[in-house]
């Protein structure tokens, strides 16, 4: 078996252009903040592209980037004025912050209104409980992309590796409330291929080159590599690239599960806009 590859850019020129079409017709601005704390060269990519893709969908942006040193009070207050600001919409802040800087801390002290990643308290409880308001871009992508190429989840087996806030758990929750059975693997699972092997859809979110090989891979199956590693032969994903041969559906590295994610993160923002302009505020705000 030759596995359909997910044409993941075509998918997230589509959704952007649905959102485009959408901030026009909302005839106001919208706005999106990022912060970016440090030096990483990959995250200055990413938020550059964030802002070009918020500039080519009809949104503004503010872009604040900070050196490694800006102590976290300083990040506090920044998000704390983002989020005071009424010409803001969404926030986002780029992760991961520098060592002496609480993640938590940060993403939990942003209005969860604004807070398009899904990563404040309130965000993941509502996720957790069934009431979904802002939920993580990537695996917001990632069940765009399997509704997209027709997968069935109800009653399917999902295998999850990796229990990141932005990533893994969330992941789980939403394959969950679609009927899959979700087992969620991490770090500390004793034989991991004993899971995938049985699992109709792998989703490998951890950031490993080579976790995922084609003995671990139902014949048939669907795997979503949301893995981008740079290597000395470019960035590859968590799944090697001969599980192609043994799967249904894949999602290829680069160029699929990371366009959806600059997707999602625009559809958040303009949900986030039209909440605040509605007067939907989130419960707990
Ligand atoms: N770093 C890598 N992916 C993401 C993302 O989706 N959001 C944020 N805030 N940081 C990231």
């Amino acid at each position: 078996m030759t596995a359909t590859l997910v044409d993941g850019k075509a998918l997230a020129a589509k959704v952007r252009a649905q959102v485009a079409e959408d901030v026009a017709a909302f005839g106001e601005p919208v706005c999106l903040a990022t912060v970016l704390v440090g030096d990483d060269p990959a995250s200055h990519l990413y938020v550059g592209w964030k802002h070009k893709a918020s500039a080519e969908a009809g949104i503004e942006s503010r872009d604040h980037r900070l050196p490694e040193a800006t102590p976290e009070s300083e990040i506090l207050d920044l998000v704390a004025e983002l989020s005071a600001d009424d010409g803001v919409d969404g926030i986002l802040v780029q992760l991961p912050l520098p060592g002496h800087v609480d993640e938590s801390l940060v993403t939990s002290s942003m209005d969860p209104a604004k807070d398009v990643d899904g990563l404040h308290p309130i965000n993941a409880g509502r996720l957790f409980l069934g009431q979904p308001l802002h939920v993580p871009a990537t695996p917001l992508g990632v069940m765009r992309m399997l509704e997209e190429y027709g997968v069935e989840l109800k009653g399917s087996e999902a295998v999850v590796i990796g229990r990141s806030e932005i990533v893994g758990k969330p992941m789980a929750m939403l394959l969950l409330a679609e009927h899959a059975t979700v087992t969620l693997c991490h770090s500390r699972t004793v034989d991991l291929a004993q899971h995938t092997r049985r699992a109709d859809l792998v989703v490998a979110a951890v950031g490993r080159p080579g976790l995922v090989t084609r003995d671990m891979i139902k014949p048939g199956a669907t795997v979503i590599d949301v893995g981008i590693n740079r290597t000395e032969s470019g960035i590859v994903g968590d799944v090697d690239r001969d599980v192609a041969e043994v799967a249904g559906l894949l999602t290829p590295v680069p160029g699929s599960v990371g366009p959806m994610t600059i997707a999602m993160l625009l559809s958040n923002t303009l949900q986030a806009a039209r909440h605040r302009r509605l007067g939907l505020a989130v419960p707990g705000s």
